[in-house]
């Protein structure tokens, strides 16, 4: 049920951010509360097995349902940023995009060694940013309990790449 009304709330946006990509927008979603709260429980149900000290959120849209369900977990949220935006001592791990490359970074103290982590971000595309995101964690000692995502774009087969980091890979909705 949360995952049609989830699916029902996210828009379409022709041509963004150029010619030829629909962008999924998940902003009406944020409009909707209920939605929301039940988006929260979904991934709650889905996760809570996993034993998870720390939820690793990417900038920007990973930052919003990331902190709710780690606050409804009552666990850390720890955020991974884009470059130079992080005030104390960062790591950093950079990875490719289409034209050229992006750098995310997180602080070296974000949780201690030996720490179980979900990274979580609203969707998956290529794999790249949460690829680079899971580097990032292990470069601390931290182990990758699994993904989760409000969308999975399957067609881009960004999956396969997270399952040498873990096998737990969590989508609310799924494009084919
Ligand atoms: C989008 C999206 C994911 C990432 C997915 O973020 O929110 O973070 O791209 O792409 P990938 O799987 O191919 O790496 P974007 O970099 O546009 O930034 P934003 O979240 O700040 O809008
Ligand atoms: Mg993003």
């Amino acid at each position: 049920m949360v995952e049609q009304n989830l699916r029902n709330a996210i828009r379409d946006i022709p041509d963004f951010p150029k010619p030829g990509i629909i962008f999924k927008d998940i902003t009406p979603i944020l409009k909707d509360p209920q939605l929301c709260e039940d988006i929260v429980d979904a991934f709650v149900d889905r996760i809570k097995h996993l034993k998870l000290d720390v939820i690793a959120g990417i900038e920007s849209r990973g930052f919003l349902f990331g902190l709710m369900v780690a606050n409804k977990l009552k666990i850390p949220f720890v955020p991974i940023r884009k470059q130079g935006k992080l005030p104390a001592k960062t790591v950093a791990e950079s990875y490719k995009l289409e034209y050229g490359q992006a750098t995310i970074e997180v602080h070296e103290d974000a949780f201690p060694q030996g720490s179980n982590v979900l990274i979580h971000d609203d969707l998956l595309a290529t794999g790249g940013t949460v690829v680079a995101a899971a580097k990032l964690i292990e470069k601390l000692g931290g182990h990758v309990a699994g993904f989760s995502f409000l969308i999975s774009l399957d067609f881009l087969k960004g999956e396969g790449r997270l399952h040498r980091f873990s096998e737990n890979v969590y989508s609310l909705v799924r494009y084919n």
